[in-house]
């Protein structure tokens, strides 16, 4: 029988995506005496896991999957004979936003979760606790609870717990090794207690145990949609401010500082830009608007769907503000994009603000051309020609991509910063300047570049929240 102080537990994590993969291979490194072992369906995915160039780029994961892999870390397609093999088994797979059907637009896809969990069902031989890792809706681990029970008897029991991921992208690695919290949800059964001091034992290899919280099911799946609608709720509120300060005259970046100063509000995710993107945010905040619907609450539902729509008001504000200041029209007019991904130091370009801005900017038949540096053309390619973005047909006509940032900068008559890359902060903007159309523009979604310097060099300059 399976107790917290096993030393020989076998882990398999279901999904080896941006929360499965670094999350566990994490936990390999931090608990030598536990295996390790990630599976996926995406068979090409785990052959990139198992090479020398992972499919996810995250500053620290490479050291440390070449520290475990083939020790006690292990990636593998053969998702049945790990699932049999372990005590603990963690579900990360993806619950993107339905497109269709009941709840399109806002509900969460829990077509691979509830598949996984009927995997763990069909296969398993001996008792399991299986963990929720990916974001889910509230109540989810009730659905899986009937799956799982439905395949029970008296010799495997199925305990399932609710273990969030707060990881950040771009920051994973520091985040799971230094987490604010670990938030571990379960029933308070003496089984949903004993499971829980299972999964809190291998946090306990590195995690302070203070650290490590408990709350029942329900209240861990809500603290995770909360955790991000309040974070993305403070971008829209510094972003609403930023279409002030551009009206007025006043700095956002400056009245961020001013409120961050207050300890009651802190300087964090107060940093306007073109609009938050990434996996997490609008989906769970449309999970959060679907939920209050359902429970026939309509001025919640209406009070987080703001932030929503605000942030895509940002992106259109930001468009307009461009084109108003290219004469009014950008049509046949090079525009170079400065970052792709959603944020800086990740590679992930899920409902990153370029391809939004983008699908404004070919529809104004402007020309594309496109830097950034760790998202691959391949990636850019189909974000793009996705039919809800633009046709094949525009892309090709429209679309350019580089691998230099001065290549893509040549010939424009704009520059786009949608991307936070640090690197974008220390170009050589004179050289860049002599090879544009003038007058040459800078448009910094991010307020990341020294304004004046470039006003010097010759760039009309424009950056969000100020009105310069
Ligand atoms: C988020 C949560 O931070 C994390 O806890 C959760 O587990 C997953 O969702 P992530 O989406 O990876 O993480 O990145 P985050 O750093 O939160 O940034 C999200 C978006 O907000 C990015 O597009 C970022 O550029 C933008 N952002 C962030 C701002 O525009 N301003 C800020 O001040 C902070
Ligand atoms: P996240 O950001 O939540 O980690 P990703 O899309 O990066 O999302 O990763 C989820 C992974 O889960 C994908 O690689 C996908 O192939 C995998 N996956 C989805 N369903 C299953 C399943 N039933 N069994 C194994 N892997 C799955």
């Amino acid at each position: 029988m399976l107790t917290a102080f096993s030393p020989k537990l076998k882990i398999c994590c279901i999904g080896a995506g941006y929360v499965g993969g670094p999350s566990c291979a994490v936990i390999a490194y931090k608990c030598p005496d536990i295996q390790v072992t990630i599976v996926d369906i995406n068979e090409q995915r785990i052959k990139e896991w198992n090479s020398d160039n992972l499919p996810v780029y995250e500053p620290g994961l490479d050291e440390i999957v070449f520290a475990c892999r083939g020790k006690n870390l292990f990636f593998s397609s053969d998702v049945d004979f790990h699932i049999n093999e372990a005590d603990l088994i963690f579900v990360s797979v993806n619950t993107p936003t339905k497109k269709s059907g009941l709840g399109a637009g806002f509900a969460s896809d829990l077509a691979y979760l509830e598949s996984a969990t009927r995997r763990i069902a069909k296969v398993a031989t001996s008792s399991k606790i299986v963990i929720e890792k990916s974001t889910v809706p509230c109540k989810t681990a009730e659905s899986m609870r009937a799956i799982l029970d439905a395949n029970s008897n008296d010799l495997i029991r199925f305990d399932i717990l609710s273990n969030p991921e707060f990881l950040a992208e771009g920051t994973a690695i520091n985040d799971l090794l230094h987490p604010d919290r670990v938030l571990i949800g379960s029933l308070t059964t003496p089984e949903g207690i004993r499971a829980r001091s299972v999964l809190a034992s291998v946090y306990e290899h590195w995690v302070p145990k203070e650290k490590i919280i408990t709350a029942n099911l329900w209240s861990s799946e809500l603290s995770k949609l909360a955790a991000n609608a309040l974070l993305a709720q403070r971008i829209s509120s510094i972003n609403s401010l930023s279409a002030i300060c551009e009206a007025t005259g006043a700095d956002v970046d400056e009245v961020a500082f001013a409120c961050g100063l207050d300890s009651r509000i802190g300087p964090k995710f107060l940093k306007a830009s073109v609009g938050f993107g990434g996996s997490c945010f609008q989906k769970d905040i449309l999970n959060l608007v679907y939920l209050s619907e359902s429970l026939n609450l309509p001025e919640v539902a209406a009070y987080w769907n703001q932030v929503v729509i605000m942030n895509e008001y940002q992106k259109e504000r930001f468009t307009s503000r461009i084109i108003k200041s290219l004469f009014n029209t950008i049509t046949n007019k090079n525009l170079a994009i400065f970052g792709f991904a959603f944020k800086k130091n990740t590679g992930d370009t899920r409902e990153s603000a370029a391809i939004t801005l983008i699908k404004y900017f070919l529809r104004e038949n402007a020309n594309v051309r496109i830097y950034d540096p760790k998202v691959p053309k391949e990636q850019i390619v189909r974000d793009l020609t996705d039919p809800e973005v633009a046709s094949v047909e525009k892309f090709n006509q429209r679309v350019q991509m580089f691998d230099c940032p001065y290549e893509a900068a040549k010939g424009t008559d704009a520059i786009v910063i949608v991307t936070e890359w640090d690197e974008f902060k220390v170009l050589d903007y004179q050289k860049i300047y002599g090879e544009m159309n003038k007058p040459a523009f800078v448009f910094d979604g991010r307020s990341i570049v020294d304004y004046n310097v470039l006003k010097k060099i010759g760039f009309k300059v424009s950056v969000v929240g100020k009105a310069i």
